[in-house]
């Protein structure tokens, strides 16, 4: 898949997953440049309709959150708030410490954190982390208002109707690395879903904003279809999938 978008290749060592920003434990991190380029074909697929200035941005499979708070720190100002959930109760204090750290409080809070392990174990990596800490609080602190960040518990999964909680908050763009692989599976608090692709996309339909999109990261077994949605883009990056869907009502 050439990019079109993420062309040159910064270092992004200072967003690596596990050195400031976290991960959750057994998930490899969302690849950065990838991030980035799928955010911006979206920011693209809008300017095309006519659709400008910053997007509210969701994800009802957030696990950590890596993923948003890393377009949180490379496209903040194309990026006014963040809505994510997830079925798992453990990842939400991490999705939650994540994209904190899009505000100089939250920065602070876990640069003091760093130093605190610095001090206590002198490693260093600690060392290197502490660094990367200082140098993403002035990016954040150079940076205008932080997004709104809204973070809770939610089954995407769960039958959709108005109470939803993932349709509380209407977002622009929905960009979701799905469960695939050997690291996480759909899970399902409710009665077994046998298409939960097709689940997930219907539920989506009521927390889309006019003009939303859907951009779906998955393995290529799941097919992301739906007789709701146009799609716009779709390409293959290794074993991922990605996959950008505008609703056709
Ligand atoms: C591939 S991980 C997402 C990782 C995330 N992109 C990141 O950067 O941290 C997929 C997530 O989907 C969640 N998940 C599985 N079934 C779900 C459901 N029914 N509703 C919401 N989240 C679900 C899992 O708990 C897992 O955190």
């Amino acid at each position: 898949m050439p990019y079109r978008f993420a062309l040159d290749r910064p270092v992004y060592s200072d967003l690596a997953s596990g050195k400031v920003l976290l991960a959750a434990r057994g998930h490899p991190a969302f690849p950065i440049r990838l991030a980035s380029e799928i955010f911006q074909r979206c920011m693209a697929v809008r300017e095309g309709s006519g659709l400008t200035g910053p997007v509210r941005l969701g994800d009802p499979c957030c696990g950590a959150a890596y993923h948003l708070a890393v377009l949180g720190l490379l496209h903040r100002a194309s990026i006014r708030a963040i809505i994510a959930s997830d079925i798992d109760p453990d990842v939400i204090p991490l999705a939650e410490k994540n994209l904190a750290m899009l505000s100089a409080a939250g920065i602070d809070r876990r640069r003091e954190e760093l130093a605190a392990m610095h001090r206590e174990f002198g490693k260093p990596s600690h060392a290197e982390a502490l660094a990367a800490a200082d140098r993403l609080r002035s990016v954040v602190i150079a940076q205008s208002e932080p997004p709104g960040v809204c973070v809770f518990t939610a089954d995407a999964l769960a039958a959709c109707d108005s109470s939803h909680a993932i349709s509380a908050v209407p977002v622009d763009i929905v960009f979701t690395d799905v469960p695939y692989g050997r690291h996480s599976r759909w899970q399902a608090q409710t009665a077994e879903c046998s298409n939960p692709m097709e689940r997930l996309l219907e539920n989506l339909l009521p927390a889309l904003h006019p003009g939303g999109l859907v951009a779906v990261v998955s393995d290529k077994q799941q097919k992301t279809l739906h007789d709701r949605y146009d799609r716009i883009e779709k390409f293959r990056i290794g074993k991922r999938m990605a996959v950008i869907l505008r609703p056709n009502f």
